[in-house]
Formats: C-alpha cells, sequence, structure tokens
C-alpha cells in the first residue's frame, strides 16, 4: 500500500485554504492509504512563538484534524516535534542542499520580501525539513494545495540526490496529490491572492469562525459597482468570490450568480450573503465538533501519544537504514 505524508503548520487556525487544499484529501485518503499526517511544530519555530503559543497552537491544529475528521485508528496522527528522527534526517539531507537552489525558492524569496529582519538559516532550509517530513516515512503521496507544489519538487531532488550519492535506490519520488487533477489555490476574501494567515485581517475564513464572523467578512470583501457589458471579465476582487462560492455551494448556485453577472444583473448583496450562508453550512459541523473535542484533555494526549508512538516506529527504522547507508558504525 502506497504511503501518504503531510503536514499543517501549527500557526493558528485552520482556514478555508488549509481544509479545501489539504485537509479534506487527508480525510478520503485515510481509507486508502498508509497516512501519516502530523503537526508541524518545528517549522513554526522560524517565527519565534513564546512557549504558550507554541504549545496552545499545536492543541489547535490537532483539535481541528480530528474535527475535520481524520481518525486516529485509521491515519497515524502525531506532532512533529514528538519524532526526533525527523530532525535527524533534515540533518544528513541539510550536507546536499546547495545555497544557490534554496535562495531561489519562491517561499523563501516571499519570506525575504516580508520579513527582511528575519532572515533565519531555519527560513532558508525550510524545505529541506519538509523533505525530511516525507522522505522519514518514505511517502510516494503528499496531498497538499497549489503553493507547496515547488517544496514537492525540492523534496524529489533531495531524496534523487541522496540515493545518487550513496548509490542506491533508497528513498521514492514523492508527489502532491489530491483526488482531482488539479492541486487546489483557495482565494483570499480581499483578492489580492491566496487565503492565508499571513495574509491579514479579514482575507481568512476560519473552520472555527462563529456564523456572525463569517457573514461580517464577506459582507466586508471588496466589491466594485458591478458588470457594465453583458459576459464581461471578472475583475480579481469579484472572480475570488466567485472561485470561493465554487468551492462552497452547489454548482447549481454558484452558475445561478455567474449567469446574473453575465447579464448584469447580480446584486453583490445577495451574491455575497448567499457565499457567507454556504460557507456557514460547509463549516459547521466542524465547528461543533472543535468545541467538543477541545475540551476533551484526556482524548487529546491520547490521540498525540499513541500517534508518536506510531510514527516513530517507521521513522526510527529509516533512520536505522539511513545511517547504515551513509557508512556509521558501532564500536
Ligand atoms: P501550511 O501550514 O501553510 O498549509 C497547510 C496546507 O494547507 C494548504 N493551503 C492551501 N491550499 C489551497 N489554498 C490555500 N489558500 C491554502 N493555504 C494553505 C497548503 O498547501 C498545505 O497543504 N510547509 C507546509 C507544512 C508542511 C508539510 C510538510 C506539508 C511541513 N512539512 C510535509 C506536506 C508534507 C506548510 O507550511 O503548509
Amino acid at each position: 500500500m502506497e504511503t501518504v505524508v503531510s503536514g499543517i503548520r501549527s500557526t493558528g487556525k485552520l482556514h478555508l485554504g488549509n481544509f479545501y487544499g489539504a485537509v479534506k484529501n487527508f480525510v478520503q485518503m485515510q481509507n486508502e492509504f498508509n497516512c501519516y499526517f502530523f503537526i508541524a511544530d518545528f517549522h513554526s519555530l522560524t517565527t519565534h512563538p513564546t512557549p504558550e503559543d507554541l504549545h496552545g497552537n499545536v492543541k489547535q491544529v490537532l483539535i481541528e484534524y480530528l474535527a475535520a475528521g481524520i481518525d486516529p485508528e485509521k491515519a497515524t496522527i502525531y506532532v512533529q516535534s514528538d519524532v526526533p528522527e525527523i530532525a535527524e534526517l533534515y540533518l544528513y539531507l541539510n550536507m546536499n542542499a546547495y545555497l544557490g537552489e534554496l535562495e531561489r525558492s519562491t517561499s523563501f524569496k516571499d519570506k525575504v520580501r516580508a520579513h527582511p529582519d528575519n532572515v533565519n538559516a531555519g527560513l532558508l532550509t525550510y524545505p529541506v525539513l519538509m523533505a525530511a517530513d516525507i522522505l522519514i516515512h518514505k511517502a510516494t503521496k503528499v496531498p497538499v494545495g497549489k503553493d507547496q507544489e515547488q517544496h514537492l519538487e525540492m523534496a524529489r531532488t533531495f531524496g534523487n540526490r541522496f540515493n545518487r550519492l550513496y548509490n542506491n535506490e533508497y528513498f521514492p519520488e514523492p508527489f502532491a496529490f489530491n483526488f482531482t487533477e488539479k492541486l487546489v489555490k483557495v482565494p483570499g476574501l480581499d483578492g489580492k491572492g491566496k487565503m492565508g494567515k499571513s495574509e491579514g485581517e479579514g482575507n481568512a475564513v476560519y473552520l472555527s469562525d462563529e456564523p456572525e464572523i463569517i457573514r461580517k467578512k464577506v459582507m466586508r470583501a471588496v466589491s466594485d459597482s458591478g458588470p457594465t457589458e453583458e459576459n464581461q471579465a471578472k475583475p480579481e476582487s469579484i472572480q475570488n468570490l466567485f472561485d470561493l462560492m465554487k468551492i462552497v455551494s452547489p454548482l447549481s448556485t454558484y452558475e445561478h450568480f455567474d449567469n446574473l453577472y453575465n447579464t448584469c444583473e447580480i446584486r453583490y448583496g445577495d451574491f455575497k450573503k448567499q457565499l457567507a450562508e454556504d460557507m456557514i453550512i460547509a463549516t459547521a459541523p466542524m465547528r461543533e465538533r472543535i468545541n467538543e473535542i477541545a475540551k476533551d484533555e484526556t482524548y487529546l494526549r491520547q490521540v498525540a501519544r499513541f500517534g508518536a508512538i506510531k510514527a516513530r516506529e517507521s521513522a526510527s527504522k529509516t533512520i536505522r537504514e539511513v545511517r547504515e547507508i551513509i557508512g556509521f558504525k558501532n564500536f
């Protein structure tokens, strides 16, 4: 059976981008593959969270994984820092990751632009750590959104380079994957690109947002004065709302409003109201379960401990074999 690995950085609550880009696929995949889903708390250290925030965020992602339907009996759910073997593999892979290729990564360049005062080595080698996450379980399938495609290419590069260096076929090639042909990019509400946690207030709708908050965020989304010509192209700040509707609403609803746009009869107030209501419906089951699961500390502890044991079984086997390939020998 093929192995799947994927993770979410522990930087807070999950938004619709995380859900439709990745987590929804985790839930489907756990029935078909040998799955490892983890909370990437090593990765979150690039932005220096306080110890309290770090733990709180890890817990929040764990709660939301479970609320979204990841089943700890089917998939292995774990916290990255509970598996120190990942850090060891990261060290080995770093020896064959070159400055030039790391500096060329799009996400690194974006981070440097956004935070020129915090260009640390962890940020530079972020794709190496991500490769270690994947290769530690010798995964071939990685459910992620469109924004992680380049990182997957780098994971293949690092795995292949290790294989070539030691002249064997130890690591298989991992590919980004979801059940459709295309990886998903969920746009933000502000019409300026993808939905993300660090893209500014009002850009993201969270799975845990109360209905009133969702309504407010959607109603505040930028729109324009409406189309003036039939079948006119949509500007980005309108297209994003249509793209969101395509994701959360029934197709007939999307087609109804698309048609109204094309005939210049659309009323953005009605359109946004519908979009907000459909987002509320899409997130309702999770919102309720988030509140329930959050209360059950014993269950959360059990899930994390059980997951760590299972993940370490697989990870320690890989590290044993990798050490042998590299040539470390016990005296
Ligand atoms: P992160 O935490 O930024 O995002 C988690 C997952 O959500 C997806 N995603 C989106 N998909 C579509 N549209 C969006 N607007 C959107 N925003 C986020 C991401 O593509 C991702 O799948 N580096 C990773 C975490 C990670 C990882 C890994 C993933 C660490 N190690 C190993 C896979 C395998 C990250 O920061 O994702």
